[in-house]
């Protein structure tokens, strides 16, 4: 007999092609095509991803039991609530399912979205829970086509949302992966480390996303990672990386990713200066302390320097003191 594991996948690998087929195939899912064409995206991407969706019927409760699949077996592979009875129920109920794959591409999870956020308390996106096959921590979205689309050039782009790695994927730039809606692990920079070289970190264009850019390069600095190198895109504000795809087309997202890039350094230098107010001496101050502390974790002196010709530059200031300045803040730490 197979492996429970095996038997998992095989079950994750039914329910996909079950949830796939309801949303290309039937009427069952016309909402859910209806949905996803008015957010842009093709038949194509649909495939790519094998997007599907669940309707309000129980249609996994009833393939399995056609089946006769095993109780124990359906109770641990988290697509299922069970009652105070013990009666398994499908977890996911009038949503849009997106299969969540490990690096094989295997699904091991699904992640569904409601058709409207409005006027529910239900949550935007319902994610399997923690099963043998999927452990959050560890799961990058598209992670499989991401990795052998970063053989070429040697970068992962780090999006937010799941919509967000299928609207750049669709716009060429395939090498997206997005973290399991929580935050982003230690457990899945370790992942990226041992997958490539370069990671640009291409967050939501509003104050959440730069928050948790601040998090994911300290969270990156933290680990033994080496040579890992760290970019950031910071997208225009109010927009994210779908919503700039289907504003201004794949072409401009290109070019917008590939000009935009620019160190962790230049990140802190525009996101130090929110809620300071530069022409007052004791923000100016404060900010170029705070600044100073950033270049001072810099490895290079050429880069370094770099830094201070800015900042002198900036402030008119003499490169001498900022240096004397940092050498300082380094001896201390
Ligand atoms: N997320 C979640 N549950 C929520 C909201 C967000 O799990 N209630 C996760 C999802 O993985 C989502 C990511 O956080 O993709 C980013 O959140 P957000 O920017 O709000 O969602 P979008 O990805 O922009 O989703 P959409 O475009 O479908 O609205
Ligand atoms: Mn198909
Ligand atoms: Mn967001
Ligand atoms: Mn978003
Ligand atoms: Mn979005």
């Amino acid at each position: 007999a197979d492996s429970e594991n095996g038997q998992l996948l095989q079950l994750h690998q039914k329910a996909a092609e079950l949830y796939h087929y309801i949303l290309v195939g039937t009427p069952a899912g016309e909402a859910g095509l209806r949905y996803l064409t008015r957010r842009g995206v093709s038949r194509e991407l649909i495939d790519q991803f094998q997007l599907g969706f669940a309707p309000e019927q129980q249609v996994l409760k009833a393939y399995c039991d056609k089946e006769k699949l095993d109780y124990q077996l359906l109770r641990k592979s988290g697509l299922f609530t069970e009652d105070h009875a013990g009666q398994l129920h499908d977890r996911f109920a009038e949503r849009v399912m997106y299969p969540i794959k490990n690096r094989r591409g295997q699904v091991i999870a699904f992640s569904g979205r409601l058709l409207s956020t409005d006027q529910t308390d239900l949550p935007k996106y319902l994610n399997s829970p923690e099963t043998p096959l999927f452990n959050k921590r560890r799961t990058l979205f598209n992670l499989d086509q991401a990795r052998k689309a970063a053989r070429q050039d040697g970068k992962l782009y780090l999006f937010e949302g799941f919509m967000d790695v299928i609207s750049a994927f669709g716009a060429g730039v395939q090498a997206g992966i997005a973290s399991m809606g929580t935050s982003f692990t230690e457990e899945q920079v370790g992942i990226i480390h041992r997958t490539t070289t370069q990671l640009n970190i291409c967050y939501d264009g509003d104050q959440a996303g730069q928050n948790a850019i601040d998090r994911a390069i300290k969270l990156v600095e933290s680990q033994p990672t080496g040579n890992l190198q760290v970019r950031v895109v910071q997208l225009p504000a109010g927009v994210d990386p779908d919503e700039y795809v289907q504003r201004f087309g794949a072409e401009k997202f290109r070019q917008y990713l590939a000009s935009q890039e620019e160190t962790t350094v230049d990140f802190y230098l525009r996101f130090l200066r929110q809620g300071r107010n530069l022409d007052q001496q004791g923000d100016r101050m404060d900010y170029l302390n705070q600044v100073l502390k950033v270049i001072a974790k810099v490895p290079t002196p050429l880069e370094q320097d770099l830094y201070l010709t800015k900042l002198a530059q900036e402030f008119s200031l003499d490169k001498a003191a900022l240096q004397s300045q940092l050498t300082q803040l380094s001896s201390r730490s």
